[in-house]
């Protein structure tokens, strides 16, 4: 993103925001509630279009193309809020990600097996009501929905949202495997110690505005944003 003004009616909550992820990496933005992390995220996979500045896929500028364009050029997105189909089964719920971006033209079994083996809590649940599962899982269906028509990038926001601190904390291990598997993710997260533990680059976003962008182990050690957002030293 680059330069990214960004806002609803006439009104900007993004002022002027720069950031990048490298290819593999990954990035978490990390803020305070209402800071506008949704609104970045939304700003770069395609739901809301930038008063100013550009977003990037690759060499490509894709600011003029909506999200099902990004999501067939290989971005994906998984929505903090209803991000599957809870009166689906899971297996229904794959089905959708897999067919309603047919970008790698794989056979559905094929793709289903690779994406099970990143996820194997969800594989003996296929046959179960997705909204049934926990909320640990349903986070685990839709970043498994969202990965089966094989993106390069996957954003992230909020995953750990609602959930406990233990199932937070094993999501991000399910996400560390799913970075390992070579996709690029961008993350928002509101949990700065686990989403930064996760992250290979960290951004703070408050007031709409980047404070701190730098490799994850470095923002997790400066002092302001151990004292602001990780509780003291
Ligand atoms: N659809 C919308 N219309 C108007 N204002 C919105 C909308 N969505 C979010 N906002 C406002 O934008 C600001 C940032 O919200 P958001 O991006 O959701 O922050 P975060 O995800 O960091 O909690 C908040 O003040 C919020 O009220
Ligand atoms: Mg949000």
């Amino acid at each position: 993103m680059r330069d990214v003004v960004a806002g609803y009616g006439g009104h900007a909550i993004l002022h002027g925001v720069s950031l990048s992820v490298r290819a593999g990496e990954t990035l978490v933005v990390v803020g305070p509630n209402g800071s506008g992390k949704s609104t970045l995220m939304k700003t770069a996979v395609g739901l809301l279009r930038p008063y100013s500045g550009s977003v990037l896929l690759g060499q490509a500028d894709v600011t003029a193309l909506g999200a099902p364009a990004r999501a067939s050029r290989g971005l994906a997105y998984v929505p903090q809020e209803s991000n599957i189909f809870r009166n689906m089964t899971v297996q229904e719920n794959l089905q959708v990600g897999h067919e309603f971006v047919n970008r790698s033209g794989s056979a559905f079994a094929a793709r289903l097996e690779a994406v099970l083996d990143l996820f194997p809590e969800i594989r003996s649940k296929l046959r179960d009501t997705a909204g049934h599962l926990s909320g640990g899982q349903r986070q685990m269906v839709a970043m498994a929905a969202a990965l089966m028509p094989e993106p390069s990038v996957l954003a992230l926001d909020e995953p750990s949202a609602g959930l406990s601190p233990r199932n937070a904390e094993m999501l991000f291990e399910v996400i560390g495997r799913v970075a390992a598997s070579g996709v690029t993710l961008l993350i928002v997260e509101q949990n700065t110690r686990l989403g930064l533990g996760a992250a290979d680059h960290g951004v703070v976003l408050v007031n709409g505005r980047i404070r701190l962008a730098a490799p994850a182990a470095e923002v997790l050690a400066d002092p302001d944003i151990r004292r602001l957002y990780l509780g003291g030293a």
